[in-house]
């Protein structure tokens, strides 16, 4: 039987704005499973973001179910849900959000120091390397390119070994050739290490290349003929 990571059911997000309430995500059923290669697909506005951050316990959900490996955190309070991200999980975001002053080296090891983790620089200096950055480990990330950044920012996310790898956007600042190369590089990542990836983009192109779709329409999962992004 397959491995369940992340398991949904009728997860609803709904912003509480003073003037309003934005239901951003709505009935979300789903289920992520150890190895998965997840796309999530749909329009601006269409909720992935605010999916991705509820899959990974970033903030809490209004309603429904959220289990991660396991557990109930529907309901769970701010401390226990930054334990399971500590755990569990980690993200990669659009703007790499790397720490200008740090190397690549010392990127990729800013989230053991903060998990107290007892480390060799050996196995950071081996992620880089399997990002393709082993000539890059002492570059400051304004002497990288959009796609090398990136790499460094799905190093540092691997340091911790996470269960699952959210990226949103992940190639939103990148061009097409380094845009399909952080794609190969998931590839590489899902089919060599069985890394679980959930990954939200615009591009069909890229989309196309996770081992399972799901769109997203004004909050609700659609088939894909339902969807203005059919391929
Ligand atoms: N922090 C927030 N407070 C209030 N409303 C929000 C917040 N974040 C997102 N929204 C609203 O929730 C809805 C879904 O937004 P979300 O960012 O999840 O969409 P998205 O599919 O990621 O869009 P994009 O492709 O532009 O990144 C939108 O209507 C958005 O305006
Ligand atoms: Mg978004």
């Amino acid at each position: 039987m397959k491995e369940c990571i992340i398991k949904t059911e009728k997860l609803t997000k709904v912003y509480k704005l003073p003037a309003e309430q934005i239901q951003a995500v709505k009935d979300i059923d789903l289920e992520i499973c150890k190895r998965d290669f997840i796309a999530i697909m749909g329009p601006s506005g269409s909720g992935k973001t605010t999916l991705l951050d509820s899959l990974g316990c970033l903030g809490k959900i209004t309603s429904g179910k959220l289990s991660v490996m396991g557990k109930n955190v529907s309901q769970s309070n701010e401390r226990t849900l930054v334990s399971m991200r500590r755990r569990f999980i980690s993200f990669v975001f659009q703007d790499f959000l790397l720490i200008p002053s740090l190397t690549a080296l010392e990127n990729v090891e800013l989230p053991l120091y903060f998990a107290r983790v007892k480390h060799d620089r050996q196995r950071s200096i081996d992620l880089l390397q399997k990002v393709g950055l082993g000539q890059r480990i002492n570059h400051l990330p304004k002497q990288l390119s959009g796609g090398e950044k990136q790499r460094v920012a799905i190093a540092r996310a691997l340091a911790t070994c996470p269960q699952v790898l959210l990226a949103d956007e992940p190639t939103g600042n990148l061009d097409t050739k380094s845009s399909q190369e952080i794609f190969d590089l998931f590839k590489k990542l899902n089919k060599e290490d069985g890394l679980t990836l959930v990954v939200t983009t615009h591009n069909p192109k890229l989309g196309s290349q996770a081992n399972r779709i799901i769109y997203l329409k004004d909050g609700r999962i659609v088939s894909p003929e339902e969807s203005s992004l059919h391929i």
